[in-house]
């Protein structure tokens, strides 16, 4: 069988935002490999896919843990790096999950997106993503964008708010189909966001889930509001009605879903 990289190249006829994909066995982060790379001259469009991670990273420090040390094919682990767009950085994060929902979408799978980028599957977590910008230089700036993905999690040992795409796709998945079906996704997602942001934020308005519940919102520096998530606003902010501050637009919190209001 021809090797991951060379079935993505072949799967993705066309001019593309990618034009590296670097496939290795295992590595400490993707998102590292990829940081590290561009430190060594590359340019932006490279793609970072990993079996295993020992030291896969989530949001808010949190690690990504992955059962692909024994079997690779479990988990899709990668990063795309985009270089730093002069407006509509924000948007990247709401971009990165569109494009996860629309890859599960091919595999049977309908998501729903926890804001800014949670993706789930009836209720439980399926993907994360997590975008990391750098800028070494001025005018050098670029994201990296990583995602991972429970591909298949049948028989795997794990808590009850995690599941996985073979879970519900009735099928077995092909992490490097999905990888191309994603690829591709994020770069339609990415490209559209200087031609037209208003439809990126109108279809994360569609799919988000977090939009008309009441939320709890865990600040980066341990504060915590609740309140009932109204809309976004024009930069990807969830916009939060509260009962002790009013209104608020959030850029950077954890968001948690609670029950209605009784
Ligand atoms: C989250 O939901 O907390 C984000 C998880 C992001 C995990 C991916 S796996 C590939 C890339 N490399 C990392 O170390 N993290 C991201």
């Amino acid at each position: 069988m021809a090797a991951p990289t060379e079935r993505i190249a072949a799967q993705l006829a066309g001019p593309s935002l990618w034009h590296t994909v670097e496939h290795l066995s295992e590595v400490a982060s993707t998102n590292d490999v990829a940081r590290q790379r561009m430190d060594a001259g590359a340019p932006p469009g490279l793609v970072v896919v990993a079996d295993h991670q020992t030291r896969g990273r989530g949001r808010a420090g949190r690690d990504w843990q992955d059962p692909g040390a024994t079997d690779p094919g479990r988990a899709l682990l990668s990063s795309y790096v985009v270089g730093l767009p002069g407006a509509g950085a924000t948007l990247v994060p709401l971009a990165a999950g569109l494009a996860v929902g629309d890859a599960l979408r091919r595999q049977g799978v309908t998501c729903r997106l926890k804001w800014p980028n949670d993706v789930l599957v009836d209720g439980r977590k399926c993907a994360g993503i997590l975008v990391e910008r750098h800028e070494p230089r001025a005018g050098a700036g670029y994201l990296v964008i990583g995602i991972g993905v429970n591909v298949d999690w049948r028989g795997v040992d794990r808590d009850d708010g995690w599941t996985s795409v073979a879970e519900h796709s009735g099928a077995d998945v092909d992490r490097f189909a999905l990888m191309a079906d994603l690829m591709r996704a994020l770069d339609a997602w990415i490209t559209s966001i200087p031609r037209n942001p208003r439809r990126l934020l109108l279809m994360y308005r569609e799919d988000c889930d977090s939009i008309g519940r009441r939320v709890r919102v865990s600040f980066p520096d341990g504060e915590e509001v609740e309140g009932v998530a109204g809309d976004l606003d024009e930069v990807g902010r969830l916009v939060v009605e509260t009962a002790e501050h009013g209104t608020i637009a959030v850029n950077a919190g954890d968001v948690t879903h609670l029950p209605a209001a009784g």
